[in-house]
């Protein structure tokens, strides 16, 4: 099963993906997470994503799509994955609708967390994440048991460079000039599913649960 999730930044794409990941037993992948471990490990690629990341711009085409379709040619994405962050352009769409093309596959679902914009800034001044492992948690929402440490690896947990509120502003702007069109391209191939990404977080997946059944 290969899924795409859709959502403007902060609906809970990654909340979600992890869920389905482990409940679907597929590799969840994250083009946010991949520069995030990137920026921590102060490599090459980490420094020049960060160039963009830090202002709420999208990292150029030809940086993430390599990395993608690296990734998804591994072998532990032999069946399926759930793809959270890529694509987020229609080139990037493109590329990976061809590459799918020539091994004869298609994207099953591509399901869309839909969340308000007015949501959004309120949620992401609250979000606390693991630079480690990936996990995200909400201070009022979704604490993690001990304040300040990761449940999964016990790392130390952060504030996203890239969640002060002028930055998630820049980045709704981004999401609804460059990521939003993708939602017609995948209706008009017929996967597109949207889930009321405002209701309680086992809600939402109990939603995308019975689409994927
Ligand atoms: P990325 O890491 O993908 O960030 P994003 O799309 O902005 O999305 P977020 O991770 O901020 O939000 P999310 O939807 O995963 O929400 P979450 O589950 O954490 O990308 C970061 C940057 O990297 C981009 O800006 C860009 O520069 C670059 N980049 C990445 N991919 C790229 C690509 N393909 N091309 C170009 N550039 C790329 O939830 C948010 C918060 O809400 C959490 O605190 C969570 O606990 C809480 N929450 C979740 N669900 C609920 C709920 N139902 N109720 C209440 N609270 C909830
Ligand atoms: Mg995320
Ligand atoms: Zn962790």
């Amino acid at each position: 099963m290969k899924i795409i999730m859709l959502g403007a930044p902060g609906a809970g794409k990654g909340t979600q993906a992890k869920m389905i990941a482990e409940k679907y037993q597929i590799p969840h992948i994250s083009t946010g997470d991949i520069f995030r471990a990137n920026i921590k490990n102060g490599t090459q690629l980490g420094m020049e994503a960060k160039k963009y990341m830090d202002q709420g711009l999208l990292v150029p085409d030809e940086l993430t799509v390599k990395i993608l379709l690296d990734r998804v040619a591994q072998e532990d994405c032999k069946n399926g994955y759930v793809l959270d962050g890529f694509p987020r352009t229609i080139p990037q769409a493109e590329v990976l609708d061809k590459a799918l093309a020539g091994l004869g596959e298609a994207i099953d679902y591509a399901i869309n967390v839909d969340v308000p914009d007015e949501n959004i800034v309120r949620r992401m001044s609250g979000r606390r994440a693991c630079l480690s492992c990936g996990a995200t948690y909400h201070v009022e929402h979704i604490p993690p048991r001990q304040e300040g440490v990761c449940d999964h690896c016990g790392q130390a947990l952060v504030l996203r460079d890239d969640d002060k509120p002028e930055t998630v502003q820049n980045r709704l702007k981004v999401y609804h000039e460059q990521t939003q069109p993708l939602i017609d391209f995948y209706t008009a191939k017929g996967v597109l599913r949207t889930v009321d990404g405002t209701v309680d977080m086992k809600d939402v997946f109990e939603a995308i649960v019975s689409i994927l059944k």
